[in-house]
């Protein structure tokens, strides 16, 4: 059983999430409620929906929670987040310009995303434009991702929780899964590991890191 944060709702097989928007993301099911819609959140399309299914044990995500989303791509689980930060805010970096455009687009229909087009490993390049932040989402397939993470994780002090996403055959494509996750595993830096989820069959050699501030 899982602690699911305000704002999700779980019923029968599927996850949604309840939002104040009636447009579709990513072509999902909305549906009305009274106090708003419920956006069916698809486990194959968004790593943080299929740790939930994963059974991950609670996220780190509140009403009011500011969260930098380093690797956001067009929005898809940013959307979701949005959706249960609802007067938060969610700092998204992408550094590919074809999907933020349809991130910039998402931006301008939720008045809680910013979007920022940058490298996420060049942190000085974007640290200013954001004040604070309680919790880093890190998805970035990359031979680097911890590194791209420990470097935020340095520059943004107040953040107390992280989920990161760890991409075993992006960082090698030879060894044991299980050997290269420790490896990557034990170069975070500042932050220990409370959970780790495999987030297969929805993702293949992903696992979903839940962090805390050390
Ligand atoms: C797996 S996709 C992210 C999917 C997204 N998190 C979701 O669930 O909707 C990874 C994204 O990271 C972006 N990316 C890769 N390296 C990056 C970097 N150094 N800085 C910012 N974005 C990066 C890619 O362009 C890609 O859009």
């Amino acid at each position: 059983m899982n602690t699911l944060p305000i704002g999700v709702v779980k019923q029968k097989n599927s996850l949604y999430t309840v939002s104040r928007s009636n447009r579709p993301v990513y072509g999902e099911k909305i549906r009305k409620i009274e106090v708003g819609y419920l956006r069916e959140w698809n486990p194959k399309r968004s790593k943080l929906a299929a740790a939930i299914v994963k059974h991950i044990t609670t996220v780190p995500l509140k009403q009011n929670s500011s969260v930098l989303y380093l690797g956001a791509a067009s929005g898809t689980t940013v959307s979701h987040i949005s959706d249960i930060c609802s007067s938060g805010r969610v700092y998204a970096i992408e550094k590919a310009y074809d999907p933020f455009v349809q991130l910039l687009d998402l931006s301008q229909q939720r008045d809680n995303i910013y979007p920022i087009i940058e490298d996420a490993g060049q942190v000085d390049r974007f640290r200013f434009f954001i004040d604070r932040v309680d919790m880093i989402y890190q998805d970035i397939a990359q031979r680097n991702q911890v590194q791209i993470f420990n470097s935020n994780a340095a520059a943004f002090t107040d953040a107390r929780d992280a989920l990161l996403v760890l991409k075993i055959r992006a960082i090698s494509s030879k060894g044991h899964e299980r050997d290269i996750l420790q490896e990557a595993t034990s170069r975070i830096e500042g932050f220990r590991v409370l959970e780790t989820v495999d987030l297969s069959p929805f993702s293949k050699s992903n696992y979903m890191l839940r962090l805390k501030r050390l």
